[in-house]
């Protein structure tokens, strides 16, 4: 009878999917850490480190997904991608209003998110920025990438990559 009871509790804290009802989850497949959380006007960003396409680590790309209350949230399409041999490893995100960097468009200031690029092939890393100009809703990675080159960080790289 107490086991009984026990199980009817816990499944009324259980989402009927067995999925965490606080915790941020993606709809599918591998997430590590969160990255470049952002409020934009009344809209909280959430990007995290996901793979899209497989349940283990690697093929890293920036998810994202926003919420107007921190509680309920909407996935939403990756926001910085794993291309080109480089994949998105983690990193932060900062609103340039003064349009510091020169990116933003007429009308738009632009946020900016620097994010560590990563070459499987090799297994070296480089810095890298991508911007939005439209309040965070989409991406767009920075032409003169990489800003910070492996070369340039080999000075200081105590772990050899
Ligand atoms: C940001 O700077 C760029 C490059 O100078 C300029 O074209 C754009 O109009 C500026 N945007 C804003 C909002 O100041
Ligand atoms: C690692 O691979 C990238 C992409 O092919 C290349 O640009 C870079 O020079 C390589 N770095 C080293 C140290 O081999």
């Amino acid at each position: 009878m107490l086991l009984a009871l026990a199980f009817t509790l816990a499944t009324q804290v259980v989402a009927e999917d067995f999925r965490p009802i606080y915790h941020f989850v993606p709809e599918e497949n591998w997430m590590n850490e969160p990255n470049g959380l952002i409020k934009i006007k009344s809209t909280w960003h959430l990007f995290y480190q996901h793979n899209p396409t497989a349940n283990v680590w690697g093929n890293l790309n920036w998810g994202h997904a926003t919420s107007s209350d921190l509680v309920h949230w909407t996935h939403e399409p990756l926001a910085i991608t794993s291309e080109n041999g480089v994949e998105a490893f983690t990193g932060t995100s900062y609103y340039d209003a003064d349009n510091t960097s020169g990116l933003g468009s007429s009308t738009s200031p632009p946020y900016l998110a620097y994010y560590t690029g990563y070459f499987p092939s090799n297994g070296t890393q480089d810095q890298r920025l991508a911007f939005s100009v439209d309040d965070g809703a989409s991406w767009k990675k920075y032409q003169g990438n990489p800003i910070i080159p492996a070369a340039q960080e080999s000075s200081h790289d105590e772990t050899g990559g």
